[in-house]
């Protein structure tokens, strides 16, 4: 039977639930243990009410904005993420092709199934390049090396994941990574283990724990691209990635795979953007399922949001044309929203087109 057209992100998913093993899917879709963050990633944007206003001259609608210095179509990024290609078989070069023709920036995963060369000579387009420390601190550089050889524009360090979170979904499964390419001949993701995940044994064997905050100008001191982290939840955090001279905060909880009972990352956005003061900017990711998650992230200081798992959902349904679809309807949905909200651009999206339940109680 014909399949209806998705006309959102989650029946995107849906489609995909159906179409992908069961093995994939589940990697894609899952989150830690309770997988309590998971679902408050997403429920926490329904508590948000957004307030417009009315009789302001739309007819004129823009999207468009900079980040980094580099002007994009949307506050959109596509968010790193690893293995593309247990989606889709032309893995991350889809993804990059789809980012580039929707002109939104992609950052690479540094545990992707294509190399950062066939990325980079895919298309051309604005990227930036995820990072972890591996406890083989050279093979890290190595790939920094790389993607400033390969024209990525940032680097982003990702600095929630000292180890592999527990995701259940995977030990069940027994989840098997494949080769990570950028590792070809350097590391060999076979690893032996008898039982559960075969990603997290790779994982605990790779990931380096003891990363600190010094190591941070050790990372500076080896690249000339601006370096952001990637996982800050507290003003706490915040005011140390200033003092160490980081070029943007990404408030993440890594989808939700990391920490369970992390709070949802939406509801301590303002938190990090109060401790920053516009010093430096402040990106989000987690649980962005329409664009009034997008409208809504942006009214409480987000300079863009990144997209995790929609993209991957587009990717399996319907590979490159799939992740423009998803990048398309963000894009459109934010538009109208803006549009409904008396927002012309997005710098007009101010915090007081939104009230948080905090805000109902006063
Ligand atoms: C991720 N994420 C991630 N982050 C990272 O820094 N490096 C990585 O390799 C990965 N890999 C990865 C795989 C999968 C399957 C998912 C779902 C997520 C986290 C990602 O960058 C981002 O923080 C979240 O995906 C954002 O949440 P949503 O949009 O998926 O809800």
């Amino acid at each position: 039977k014909m399949e209806a057209e998705p006309v959102n992100v989650s029946e995107f998913q849906e489609l995909v639930k159906l179409a992908l093993p069961k093995m994939y899917y589940d990697f894609y879709a899952g989150g830690a243990e309770d997988q309590h963050t998971l679902e408050e990633n997403v429920k926490a944007f329904q508590r948000i009410l957004i307030r417009p206003r009315v009789l302001i001259d739309v007819s004129r609608t823009d999207t468009s904005t900079t980040i980094m210095g580099y002007k994009t179509s949307a506050p959109i990024m596509i968010a790193p993420t690893a293995m593309h290609k247990l989606a889709h078989p032309e893995g991350e070069v889809a993804t990059a092709r789809a980012s580039a023709t929707a002109n939104v920036i992609m950052v690479l995963s540094f545990s992707s199934t294509c190399t950062i060369e066939e990325v980079a000579s895919s298309c051309n387009a604005v990227r930036f390049f995820q990072l972890y420390v591996y406890k083989r601190r050279e093979i890290s550089a190595f790939m920094v090396q790389r993607a400033e050889r390969n024209g990525f524009k940032a680097i982003i360090l990702t600095v929630d994941t000292p180890r592999l979170g527990r995701r259940e979904a995977d030990i069940k499964n027994k989840m098997v990574a494949p080769q990570l390419k950028n590792f070809e001949g350097l590391i060999s993701t076979e690893v032996n283990t008898d039982k559960g995940s075969n990603l997290e044994a790779f994982a605990s064997g790779v990931l380096n724990a003891s990363l600190c905050w010094k190591d941070i100008g050790w990372l500076k001191s080896i690249t000339s691209l601006p370096v952001l982290i990637k996982g800050v939840l507290t003003r706490e955090d915040a005011l140390r990635a200033l003092e160490v001279g980081v070029a943007g905060i990404i408030v993440s909880n890594h989808g939700a795979r990391q920490l369970d009972y992390s709070p949802a990352t939406i509801n301590v956005l303002e938190e990090v953007v109060v401790a920053v003061q516009g010093k430096i900017p402040v990106l989000f990711d987690g649980g962005v399922r329409r664009g009034t998650d997008i409208f809504k992230a942006l009214a409480l200081g987000a300079h863009a949001v990144m997209i995790g798992r929609p993209v991957i959902y587009g990717l399996a349904a319907k590979g490159e044309h799939g992740v423009s679809q998803v990048i398309n309807m963000l894009k459109d949905e934010l538009e109208l929203t803006m549009a409904l909200s008396g927002c012309c651009t997005v710098k007009d999206i101010s915090r007081s087109h939104l009230s948080t339940e905090i805000d109902r109680l006063h």
